[in-house]
């Protein structure tokens, strides 16, 4: 009899956790393919390109983001390789003129404001602290939404309850506004919301 006092609050209580913790996001979350399989290792790592190679800042110091196929056209007038991700990219977006549709894991609301020079060029904060090592990467991971807002699941992170995630990720109000307290930075709501 004893024994079931203790096993029936356990069993409860692992039901519980599986449901918030493995069913809720699973239902929370749909996952959308990439258009495109992309390698940043066959650039960066192994191509030896810089990040700013791609991801430049225009004249005004405006951060310019994604590259546009013209970008790449340089080298990928041609299929040079064997692979079909790169046959597919020749032929159906630089042939084409098209841009790739490319979904963004750190898009923030619109309502958000957030500017790469400041942090970037003003601030010296790497990459790396933001995006993790997705410029070193081999494949894109699936992106995932969040249904009810339809905002991307790198916001809130990896982990519901946020624990034992990488200071990389999630970005959500509270973490941008931890490192601007730790740096003395812009706390108004309206720095950050326009
Ligand atoms: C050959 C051009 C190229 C180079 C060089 C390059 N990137 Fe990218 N980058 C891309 C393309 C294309 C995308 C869009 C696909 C994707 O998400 O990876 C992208 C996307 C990104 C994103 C956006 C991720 C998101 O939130 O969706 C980050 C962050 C990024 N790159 C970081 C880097 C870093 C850091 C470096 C240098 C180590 C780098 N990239 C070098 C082409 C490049
Ligand atoms: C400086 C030259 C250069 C530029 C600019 C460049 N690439 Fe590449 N890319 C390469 C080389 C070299 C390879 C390896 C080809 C092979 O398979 O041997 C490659 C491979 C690829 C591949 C196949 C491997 C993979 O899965 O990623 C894709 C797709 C690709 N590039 C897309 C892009 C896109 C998109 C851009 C623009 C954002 C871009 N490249 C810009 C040189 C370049
Ligand atoms: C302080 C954090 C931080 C740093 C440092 C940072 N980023 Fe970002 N990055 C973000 C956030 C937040 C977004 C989403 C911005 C938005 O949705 O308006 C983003 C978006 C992007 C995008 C998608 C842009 C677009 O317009 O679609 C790329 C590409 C990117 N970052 C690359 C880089 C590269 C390359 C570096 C280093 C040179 C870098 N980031 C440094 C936080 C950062
Ligand atoms: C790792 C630390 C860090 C994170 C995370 C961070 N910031 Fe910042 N931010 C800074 C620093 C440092 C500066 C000031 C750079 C400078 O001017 O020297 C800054 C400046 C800014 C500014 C410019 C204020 C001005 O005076 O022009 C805005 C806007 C901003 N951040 C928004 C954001 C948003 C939105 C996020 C989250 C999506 C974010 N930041 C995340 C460190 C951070
Ligand atoms: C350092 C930048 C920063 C500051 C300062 C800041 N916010 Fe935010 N806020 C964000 C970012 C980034 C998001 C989107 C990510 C999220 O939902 O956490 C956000 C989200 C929100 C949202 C939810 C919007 C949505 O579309 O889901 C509200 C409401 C909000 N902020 C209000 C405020 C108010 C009120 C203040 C002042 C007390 C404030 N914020 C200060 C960065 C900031």
């Amino acid at each position: 009899m004893n024994r079931f006092r203790v096993l029936f609050p356990l069993a409860g209580l692992l039901v519980g956790l599986t449901a918030g913790w493995v069913l809720f996001p699973a239902l929370l979350y749909r996952t959308e393919e990439q258009p495109l399989q992309f390698s940043h290792a066959v650039h960066t790592d192994t191509g030896g390109m810089a990040c700013a190679d791609c991801h430049s800042f225009d004249a005004d110091g405006r951060f310019v983001g994604i590259p546009t196929t013209a970008q790449c056209a340089s080298c990928h007038a041609d299929v040079m390789g064997e692979t079909e991700n790169e046959k597919r990219f020749v032929e159906e977006y630089v042939k084409t003129n098209r841009e790739v549709p490319w979904k963004v894991y750190a898009r923030q609301p619109d309502n958000a404001y957030f500017p790469h020079a400041a942090h970037v060029t003003r601030g010296g904060i790497a990459c790396e602290r933001c995006h993790g090592p997705h410029g070193t990467m081999n494949t894109l991971r699936p992106y995932q939404v969040n249904r009810i807002t339809g905002y991307s699941r790198d916001i809130w992170g990896s982990s519901i309850g946020r624990v034992g995630m990488e200071p990389w990720e999630g970005m959500k109000m509270d973490d941008c506004v931890r490192c601007h307290r730790e740096t003395e930075r812009a706390r108004a709501c309206l720095d950050c919301h326009k």
